[in-house]
């Protein structure tokens, strides 16, 4: 083995170490609500940034206002942070890394929303 090779695969295994270091834990749920998992409990390890994806799910009601109803949490190689409408559904992602379980902050927690 060349000497150049060598040294290929040592930056191979510390750039590997590297990626490791990055990785998050994101927190992993079907159904959250207040605070709590009630639904597909477990978690997920993204080196993407930011790749912990939190999203709220809100119904729009007969009151003229947005009513959350869940949020479900999982890891996503292009998360976006937006808004989206669909019809009285709307879909509020936010996206986070570089903590463990970041993205359970961003569940809602109150349990309505005028926007
Ligand atoms: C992630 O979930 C697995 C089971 O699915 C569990 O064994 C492990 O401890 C969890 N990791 C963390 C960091 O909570
Ligand atoms: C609202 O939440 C329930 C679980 O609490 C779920 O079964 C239902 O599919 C959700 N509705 C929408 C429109 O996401």
């Amino acid at each position: 083995m060349g000497k150049s090779m060598l040294l290929l695969l040592l930056l191979g295994a510390f750039s590997l170490v590297f990626f490791q270091a990055q990785a998050t834990v994101c927190m992993v749920c079907q159904s959250f609500k207040r605070g709590h998992c009630l639904v597909g409990k477990s978690n997920c390890t993204t080196k993407y940034s930011p790749g912990c994806r939190t999203r709220n799910f809100f119904i729009f009601s007969q009151t003229g206002i947005w009513v959350h109803n869940h949020t479900e949490l999982d890891c996503s190689k292009a998360c976006f942070a937006e808004n989206m409408y669909f019809g009285s559904l709307k879909v509020s992602t936010f996206c986070c890394k570089g903590e463990d379980f970041c993205n359970r902050f961003h569940g809602q927690i109150v349990k309505k929303d005028i926007y």
